[in-house]
């Protein structure tokens, strides 16, 4: 029997899933029969949805949210459940920005900025889905009490993150956006060792330079020398597509690869081999 990707019954969260490596992500997931929401934040994803749901016969909805207040991470996933009546199985993680700019000339807010989307923003979705998954009615800004139970709730989680968690990607200056992927990786493993008793898997993936928004436009004359850098310092000699990574997490997300409640606290690495030097 042939394997297949088969996520019939499923639904699925990515959040910035409207463009780029999260759109990718969504369209190899509705592909595959998924029931997908994506969020948006500054530009309405809802033609995008509806383009999915009219090309895989899937019910595809967008939803507005800025992921770094909690606030309306929790406000979008009351909304993701009202709208389709049940809950998330697989949320991703996947809305992020980047900032090339020598560490000491970071301001607060520029820094500040770049957790709060890239690092908070994946704390606050993983924390929103274990809640509701756990039936936690919890007022915006409280805390539990306890420990819960063991259970086999039968969900995922999978950030973003990126190589720049593990090496400094160089020759951009980045010190904000590769910190704080180094949180987003360890917080995978962090909450896949607290949350492994609920039945509830949280991996991380770790893209080398993709061809998307993020590193389209570099922002200046010494930028646009970068292309060529990356580009000859990634051993496969070119940038994946935001597709690759797309069907890359379809795959890594699905019952077939078996990896569903066994594999938990992985990073898993795809870069073309950039860090292997
Ligand atoms: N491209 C690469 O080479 C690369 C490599 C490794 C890892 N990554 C990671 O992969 C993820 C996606 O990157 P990408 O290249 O696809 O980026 P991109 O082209 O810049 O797209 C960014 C996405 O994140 C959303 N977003 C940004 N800020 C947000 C906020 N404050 N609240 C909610 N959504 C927000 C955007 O939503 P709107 O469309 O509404 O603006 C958009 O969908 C990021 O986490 C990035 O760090 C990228």
């Amino acid at each position: 029997m042939p394997i297949v990707l088969d996520f019939s019954g499923k639904l699925v969260l990515v959040t910035g899933g409207g463009r780029s490596i999260g759109l990718a992500i969504a369209r190899a997931i509705a592909k595959a029969g998924a029931d997908v929401a994506i969020t948006y934040t500054s530009q309405d994803a809802t033609p995008v949805a509806d383009k999915l749901s009219k090309e895989f016969g899937t019910v595809c909805k967008a939803f507005k949210c800025e992921v770094s207040d909690s606030r309306e991470v929790n406000t979008m996933l009351a909304a993701v459940k009202e709208s389709y009546g049940r809950e998330v199985d697989i949320g991703i993680a996947n809305a992020g920005i980047t900032l090339w700019k020598d560490a000491h000339e970071n301001t607060d807010d520029e820094f500040r900025r770049i957790f709060e989307v890239n690092t908070f923003g994946s704390y606050y979705l993983a924390r929103a889905l274990a809640r509701s998954w756990l039936g936690e009615d919890i007022p915006v800004g409280s805390s539990t009490t306890g420990r819960p139970e063991a259970q086999q709730l039968g969900k995922q989680i999978l950030f973003v993150s990126s190589i720049s968690a593990i090496v400094a990607m160089t020759p951009q200056r980045q010190t904000a956006y590769n910190a704080s992927k180094a949180a987003v990786t360890m917080m995978a493993k962090s909450l896949a060792a607290e949350w492994a008793h609920l039945g509830i898997t949280v991996n991380s993936i770790s893209p080398g330079y993709v061809a998307t928004d993020m590193i389209a436009n570099p922002p200046n004359e010494e930028a646009k020398a970068w292309v060529g850098e990356w580009t000859k310092r990634t051993p496969v000699g070119r940038f994946a597509t935001a597709e690759q990574i797309g069907e890359f997490v379809a795959t890594l997300v699905s019952d077939s690869q078996g990896g569903m409640g066994w594999m938990t606290g992985s990073d898993v690495v795809i870069d073309g081999g950039y860090t292997l030097l």
